[in-house]
């Protein structure tokens, strides 16, 4: 999309901090995120003359080790820490649905035999105190008991006194005032606070609906632990960078504490019963209303940190880089939350990098610790693993949780370097390594502290030669099998500033400008990739791991696609891939942001083992202008739960003149959290 403006709020400083008002890289055509990587990094062809001898992936149906990936909500107790035993070992069956075609509609459209109900809707009541939704009176104050904005990663947590509930964690990542707010609302500054609470996280408790696998909300006076988290809750700082003078304001001396979270994106559940939320693209949030600081002018434009803002400092000072040059370290972080402590203060772990964080996803090693997979959404950008120093502790109880909830503050960051086979066989698979950055306590970058190491994550991986990868989002690891996926959504600077390598292979790809349209040679790689990990004996805590494109996205008749080596007469197009769930039989399904075959996103599934294996089929689509965010398959396999964010995001719509209308509700679109099922309540999918 073309960036939104809101000319008439507030002033503009010398860097212009409105002009990037709402812009948030997501659009499906050419604005696929700024590019800050200037490293010379070499690519992977340059090193393919050390590759060593070609690794073999791990045979289908590997034996889950104490490594199996852990959803706490697949058990009865939250708090429990038992495997997903649901799935475990379980074969794949074969996916049956008929897939959705591409479209254009604005709706939401799901296979013949399947609906689809709306969960929670951006203004619906979270808190008890909370009015009604008017989308004409809008305060900040109602905001802060609604529904946020824009929803994105979906996490649920078995209610630990309630079967038939469940805890859903439900990410807001940012506004869009030109579809929030008519157009007399423009010049009315208190639209800015509004969309500060907006933002955040909302806690929701839910109830089993009408039908087998639906759900619906509890009404908010009857919830424990229901919760709005917004861009001015307190926050806690932990981990080693925390204090570091970099982490101090005029607000904060000490460093360790700060106001919000911003541009939550998608995230992860823990064994132990929290969940991690990531900031993505914090640099957007803070103007300039003078000169930058020269100090930070290298680790500025890293992050793209521009003073280019939302003007949010025109309410609240410490958004202004100027005057507070460091409030901006304070974002870019993994937030841990635990949803059932409504009172509790959550943690930014700086342990963990900071890094324009799509998601965080733990997984417990051979050793019992927990490692967290991460990518950093940004072309050229890396993919991070974090290995904590302490073990997990399984158990439900009180101690086992507060030990657990210390895990990722201590422990070693790594980034990962892909290494093709060596082969000119056409097949895009090698080695890896994780290389070490930074323990707690030692950094492995010369020249660089611990504190340099984990607040400028991105320049400690360009100094150690990390592989530059096509924009890497959510990354998961298989909880039947123990392989990692990892989608690298797109990138349209492939082949030209960012040479290609074969984990990265495409300097050109094929688009459809619209539905039926023919395909179009583009430069880059525009439809993604689907990564494959296999960790050395499959132990989430190795040092080592096999890698192959699993997907290589797009129009299953252009020649590049490739889909798990399965006939692609029978497949559906997939293009830009994001978020990434799996099923209780470990099947992969795939959400997408920015197609660009013509159609609007959807939401994708497909077997990662067997005959099947690559057969990708397409569950859903969602409304014009809409990203698919937030997968999550139900542990009982009756439910896909998805964010539809920014429905009618198009460029020209407003909220008088809206591109769409979803949830059809209202005659302005509105963002919400959606749950499909099979008619005949029998598991989705198959
Ligand atoms: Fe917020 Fe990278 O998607
Ligand atoms: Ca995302
Ligand atoms: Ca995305």
């Amino acid at each position: 999309m073309t960036p939104h403006f809101l000319p008439l709020i507030g002033t503009s400083g010398p860097h212009g901090s409105r002009s990037a008002m709402t812009c948030k890289y997501r659009c499906a055509n050419q604005c696929d995120h700024p590019d800050p990587n200037q490293s010379g990094n070499p690519h992977i062809q340059a090193l393919l003359a050390n590759a060593v001898a070609r690794r073999t992936i791990l045979a289908a149906g590997a034996t889950v080790s104490a490594g199996a990936a852990l959803a706490p909500w697949l058990t009865s107790s939250a708090a429990s820490a038992a495997p997903a035993t649901s799935g475990a070992g379980r074969r794949a069956a074969a996916l049956t649905f008929a897939p959705v075609e591409p479209n254009k509609r604005d709706n939401v459209t799901v296979p013949v035999g399947y609906d689809y109900d709306v969960v929670a809707s951006w203004g619906d009541r979270v808190l008890a105190d909370a009015p009604e939704f008017d989308a004409y009176h809008q305060t900040p104050k109602a905001q802060a008991g609604q529904f946020g904005y824009n929803c994105d990663y979906v996490g649920a947590f078995a209610h630990p006194t309630d079967a038939d509930r469940l805890v859903l964690t439900v990410n807001h990542e940012y506004t869009d005032e030109v579809l929030m707010f008519p157009a007399s609302r423009y010049s009315d500054q208190t639209i800015l606070e509004i969309a500060m609470q907006a933002h955040g996280m909302s806690i929701v408790e839910i109830v089993r609906g009408a039908r087998e696998g639906s759900w619906r909300r509890v009404r908010p006076k009857k919830t424990k632990f229901n919760r709005r988290l917004t861009a001015t809750t307190p926050f806690a700082i932990r981990g080693p960078a925390a204090g570091d003078k970099r982490m101090k304001t005029s607000a904060d001396s000490t460093g360790t504490k700060v106001l919000g979270m911003v541009n939550n994106c998608a995230g992860g559940m823990t064994p132990w019963g929290t969940v991690l939320t990531c900031e993505e693209n914090f640099n957007g949030y803070f103007d300039a209303s003078g000169d930058l600081d020269p100090a930070y002018a290298e680790s500025y434009a890293r992050y793209g940190i521009a003073g280019e803002g939302r003007g949010w400092s025109d309410i609240d000072s410490r958004f202004d880089l100027t005057t507070e040059p460091h409030e901006v370290f304070r974002f870019g972080w993994v937030i841990e939350i635990d949803p059932f402590a409504p009172k509790s203060t959550p943690v930014k772990h700086t342990m963990l990098g900071r890094l324009k964080h799509e998601g965080a996803n733990p997984r417990i090693t051979t050793g019992g610790q927990v490692a967290v997979y991460l990518g950093d959404d940004e072309r050229g950008d890396y993919i991070y693993k974090f290995v904590s120093a302490k073990k997990y502790r399984p158990g439900s109880g009180a101690a086992a949780k507060r030990h657990n909830m210390t895990l990722l503050e201590t422990g070693t960051l790594y980034v990962a370097r892909f290494t093709g086979d060596g082969e000119a066989d056409g097949e895009y698979d090698g080695t890896g390594e994780w290389i070490a950055l930074t323990t707690d306590t030692e950094s492995y970058v010369e020249g660089m502290s611990v504190a340099d190491v984990l607040i400028d994550t991105r320049l400690a991986a360009d100094k150690i030669g990390a592989t530059r990868m096509d924009r890497p989002e959510d990354m998961e690891a298989n909880p039947v099998t123990g392989k990692v996926y990892a989608a690298l959504t797109n990138n349209s600077d492939r082949g030209a500033k960012f040479p290609v390598d074969e984990a990265n292979p495409l300097a050109s790809s094929h688009v459809r400008d619209e539905l039926g349209g023919p395909l179009v040679e583009a430069s880059g790689n525009r439809n993604g990739y689907v990564l494959e990990l296999s960790e050395d004996d499959n132990d989430a805590g190795a040092t080592g791991f096999g890698w192959l494109l699993f997907l290589v996205c797009g129009d299953p008749e252009a020649a590049e696609t490739y889909f798990g080596g399965y006939p692609k007469d029978r497949v559906s197009p997939i293009s830009c891939p994001d978020n990434v769930a799996f099923d209780p039989a470990g099947n992969l399904w795939i959400s997408t942001d920015g197609n660009v075959l013509g159609s609007n996103d959807g939401m994708f599934a497909v077997p990662t083992e067997g005959a099947n294996r690559g057969q990708v089929l397409q569950f859903l689509t969602v409304p014009l202008g809409a990203e698919t965010c937030g997968p999550l398959i139900s542990s009982d396999g009756l439910t896909v739960f998805n964010a539809v964010q920014h429905p009618g995001e198009i460029d020209g719509a407003t909220f008088e003149e809206p591109a769409s209308t979803w949830p059809h509700t209202d005659r302005f679109p509105r963002p919400a959290v959606i749950c499909s099922y099979r008619i005949d309540g029998a598991r989705v999918g198959h």
